[in-house]
């Protein structure tokens, strides 16, 4: 059997799932390719041999020829076509964040709740990159004791649009780092503080502290203005010992004109491309199965970091301490 799936959005986020899903993947057709611009959605079809071209987002989202969703418009689209997605019962993987308002992640959960099924994949691919995997297997395993530290460096070269306001960092470039922190240590985050240095940059970076349910204090720095190469580091620190991430495409270093060089991609795919694979198949047999993946975030996880990062404007607004309010838990997601 063959999942059928509808695309929507077709950047640079798109083109990559386009691309997982005719290229890589198996059980799984990509069907309608959707975008606001016709001629984009047209020539991402032809690429991939797509049948049919959309330009209206939510008749892609509730199409009766399709079974799932994949979400990749603006971060605005997320919530609104995933709610509609979900109604005519089809699957979703949505881009993260779920959606910049945690009203709206609400929203979704309740709609979940109410059908009584988890319906929708958020795209924290992080949790399947296998450096980060084996971090968590090896803290699982006792190997440096209790986690006391993490420490997160996020940079990308330049801010990847003109439309880029500076609380995206926290609400867009950072949700990777919440969510991955939540995955590692497998608990909430109930604090964050966020500073910045002096700069006259106009995407100033941010440094933020955040700390766990158990007290475990969690740095992370985004710089999305950080010129050299796209870099994603962390390391878990324990009572025993620490474990430091190995990038998993940097394969070779070069050794040459009395240099030693290592080379950094120009963004994200390259670093996360084993993410994304195995992010997309875990959803595509999540569908097929009928169970949902228990590595993925689900749309309670798309709360969550939306909750810290709508605190963390705050507290960049505010230049104190805020402390992360989140609803019960559905018993949905328990
Ligand atoms: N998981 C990750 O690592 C990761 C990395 C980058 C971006 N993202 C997320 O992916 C999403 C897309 O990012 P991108 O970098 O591909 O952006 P992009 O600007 O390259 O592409 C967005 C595409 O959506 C189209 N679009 C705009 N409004 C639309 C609408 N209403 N309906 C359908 N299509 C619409 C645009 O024409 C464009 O083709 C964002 O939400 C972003 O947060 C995730």
């Amino acid at each position: 059997m063959s999942v059928r799936v509808a695309l929507i959005g077709t950047g640079i986020m798109g083109m990559d799932h386009a691309r997982l899903f005719a290229e890589d993947l198996p059980n799984v057709e990509l069907h309608t390719i959707c975008d606001v611009d016709e001629g984009r959605a047209k020539e991402v079809a032809d690429m991939f041999g797509a049948k049919t071209v959309l330009t209206n987002p939510e008749s892609a989202a509730t199409s009766s020829e399709i079974d799932a969703v994949v979400i990749a418009s603006p971060d605005p689209f997320h919530a609104p076509l995933t709610k509609s997605a979900i109604l005519a019962g089809k699957h979703v993987l949505c881009e993260k964040p779920l959606s910049p308002s945690s009203a709206e992640c609400i929203e979704v959960m309740e709609l979940e709740t109410k059908i009584g099924k988890q319906m929708t994949q958020i795209g924290f691919m992080r949790r399947f990159d296998p450096s980060y995997a084996e971090m968590k297997s090896l803290l699982l395993q006792g190997k440096i004791g209790q986690a006391l530290m993490m420490h997160n460096y996020h940079r990308n070269v330049s801010v990847p649009s003109n439309d880029f306001t500076p609380d995206m960092s926290i609400s867009n470039s950072a949700p990777h780092e919440y969510d991955i922190a939540r995955f590692m240590l497998d608990e909430e985050i109930t604090a964050i503080s966020v500073f910045q240095p002096q700069t006259q940059q106009a995407v100033k970076p941010v440094f933020m502290v955040l700390e766990s349910e158990s007290g475990v204090l969690v740095n992370v720095e985004i710089n999305n203005v950080a010129a050299y190469g796209y870099d994603v580091r962390a390391e878990l620190v324990g009572e025993k010992g620490s474990l430091f991430l190995q990038p998993t495409n940097v394969l070779t270093e070069q050794h040459t004109d009395l240099q030693a060089t290592k080379g950094y991609a120009a963004d994200w795919r390259p670093r996360f491309a084993e993410s994304y694979r195995l992010q997309n198949k875990a959803w595509i047999n999540s569908i097929l199965t009928g169970h949902p993946s228990d590595i993925a975030s689900n749309a309670w996880d798309g709360y969550c970091a939306t909750r810290v990062a709508e605190t963390g404007v705050q507290a960049l607004k505010t230049g104190s301490r805020q402390i992360v309010e989140l609803i019960d838990k559905p018993a949905l997601y328990r």
